[in-house]
Formats: C-alpha cells, sequence, structure tokens
C-alpha cells in the first residue's frame, strides 16, 4: 500500500531556522512548501532542499505573512497542491530594539503584525483544514523572551509572549480534534535575524558573537524531530530552561541577571 504523502508549509523559510526546519522536514520526508517575502533565497532554499532528497516535492510561496489574504492564499494553495496539510510551522518574524518609554508606535504595530498577527493568521487558516481532517500539527515560534521580558526588547518581548499566551490557548482548544500545537521558544540562535532586524545595538558583544549561540539546525531538527508529539512546549538550551523557571519562581533574581547581562547597555 502506498503511504499518504505528508504535508508542512513553513513561513521565514528564507534563512535561518525555518530554512533549517525545511531541511529537517525533507530528510523526514515531507512536501515542503516554503514562505517568505524574498523569491530568489526561496529558490536557493528550495535548490537545497532537492540536494538534500532528489524526491523532494518543494514549493516556492511568496508570502509577506502580515497580509491575512496572502497567508490564506499559502495555505489553500499547499492543500491544492497535495490534498492535505500536516505540519504548519508559524516561524516568521523580526525583532525591535529600544527602551520602552522611547518606542515609536509605527513601528512597533509593524512588528506585531508579523510576529504576532502573521502566527495569528498561520493558526486560523491552518486550523481551517486540520479540523475536518482530524489531525496536524501547528508550531508557533516564539522566543524564551516571550516567557521573559529583557531589557531593550520590550516590544520584541511583547510580540512574543502574545504568541505563546494564543498557543496556551489554541492547543487546548485543538486537542479534540486531534490537532497538536506547540510552542517553540529558542534562546539566542546564529541567523540573520541580528543583521537586518534592528534587534540590537551595534557594537554589543552579546549580539555578535555567532559562535556562542545555538545553531539554528538545533532548532529545526528538535521542531521537525517532535511533529505528532505532544509538547506543550520547545525551550531550548539549559540557560533557556532556567531562565524559564527562575522568573516565575523568583522573579528578583531574574531581574538582576538581566541587569548584569545587559549592565554596559543599561548604563549608556
Ligand atoms: N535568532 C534568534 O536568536 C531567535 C531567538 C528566539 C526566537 N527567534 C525567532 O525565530 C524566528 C526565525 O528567526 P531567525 O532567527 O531564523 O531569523 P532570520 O534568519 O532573520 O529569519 C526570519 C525569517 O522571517 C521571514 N520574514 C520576516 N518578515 C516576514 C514577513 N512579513 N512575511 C514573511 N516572512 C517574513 C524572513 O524572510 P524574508 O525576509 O524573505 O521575508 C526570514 O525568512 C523568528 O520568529 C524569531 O523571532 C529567533
Amino acid at each position: 500500500m502506498e503511504t499518504e504523502l505528508k504535508v508542512a508549509i513553513v513561513t521565514g523559510a528564507s534563512s535561518g531556522i525555518g530554512m533549517e526546519t525545511a531541511f529537517a522536514l525533507v530528510r523526514r520526508g515531507y512536501a515542503v512548501v516554503l514562505a517568505a517575502r524574498r523569491a530568489d533565497r526561496l529558490e536557493q532554499v528550495a535548490a537545497r532542499c532537492r540536494e538534500i532528497s532528489a524526491e523532494a516535492k518543494v514549493e516556492v510561496a511568496v508570502t509577506d505573512v502580515s497580509d491575512r489574504a496572502a497567508v490564506e492564499r499559502l495555505v489553500s494553495g499547499a492543500v491544492e497542491k497535495f490534498g492535505r496539510l500536516d505540519v504548519m510551522v508559524n516561524n516568521a518574524g523580526s525583532g525591535m530594539y529600544g527602551r520602552v518609554h522611547e518606542l515609536p508606535e509605527p513601528e512597533l504595530r509593524a512588528v506585531f503584525e508579523v510576529n504576532f498577527y502573521g502566527v495569528l493568521y498561520g493558526c486560523q487558516a491552518a486550523a481551517r483544514v486540520m479540523i475536518p481532517q482530524r489531525s496536524g500539527h501547528i508550531f508557533n515560534v516564539s522566543s524564551v523572551i516571550g516567557k521573559r521580558g529583557t531589557p531593550f526588547h520590550g516590544a520584541y518581548c511583547a510580540t512574543k509572549f502574545a504568541v505563546c499566551g494564543l498557543t496556551d490557548s489554541l492547543r487546548v482548544e485543538m486537542k479534540p480534534y486531534g490537532v497538536r500545537v506547540t510552542n517553540v521558544c529558542p534562546t539566542l540562535t546564529a541567523t540573520e535575524f541580528f543583521d537586518h532586524s534592528s534587534m540590537a545595538p551595534r557594537g554589543h558583544s552579546k549580539y555578535e558573537s555567532p559562535s556562542k549561540m545555538m545553531p539554528a539546525s538545533a532548532v529545526g531538527k528538535k521542531i521537525a524531530a517532535s511533529v505528532g508529539k505532544s509538547k506543550p512546549e520547545l525551550v531550548f538550551s539549559f540557560g533557556g530552561k532556567f531562565l524559564v523557571v527562575l522568573s516565575a519562581l523568583w522573579p528578583r533574581a531574574a531581574d538582576w541577571i538581566m541587569q548584569v547581562y545587559h549592565n554596559d547597555l543599561v548604563k549608556r
């Protein structure tokens, strides 16, 4: 008997965590639809997927996730092409750096459009396919700083806290339909994130040492390995897990660590 093709969509697949997740899913035999805004980068990722597996079924869908209609087209296009949707990875995101009292509102709203509404649109469109299908797995990429706010990232943290809350609600709502939902909380990961998303101040060593960060492939492999498992949350690294537990149990100690970690910025 022929086994049914499993189908995944990954947003933010043109680089970093999304790209590595797509590679890991292709290695596991998934047909993958790659979504992001940069068509040329998506084509390069698609070509690498075909190098990983000559049989890989890979589609490119240029999509801005802050556009609800575009995300709905992305999902309906995948279902039209492959007949089903098994995995939705809502990963696209961008950063924002700045002190809370100085945050410019238009930029803040723009980051919410991508980091929160982009995830919401992806969840809604995927759920409409997965509920009648009675199966599927939605991964929402938040951050460990969606569990504990860090100084100078208040705007970004707010978008990621919003994703954590949305994901926890969705997980329980989807359970009766056999649809799994996982919140993904990476710690600092070596990607292009800090180059093009104004997430870090120039000249701050903490954000310019990719060798000290987690490789994006570790996050991608973990997401792909978690498909079909009832994991509410993936929190990466000992430091990440420690921070989450410490801020729940002893927030004042977590504040102190944040102050020390960002000492040179706090003093500027
Ligand atoms: N790197 C870290 O330390 C870290 C830690 C925790 C969480 N995260 C989260 O991980 C996710 C992936 O980030 P990354 O580290 O892999 O950074 P990245 O390499 O910069 O990837 C970001 C991806 O999002 C896409 N994207 C941005 N805006 C988009 C939009 N409006 N519509 C569609 N796609 C959009 C980008 O593609 P285009 O520019 O081609 O659209 C790119 O593919 C993000 O949600 C980020 O917040 C990252």
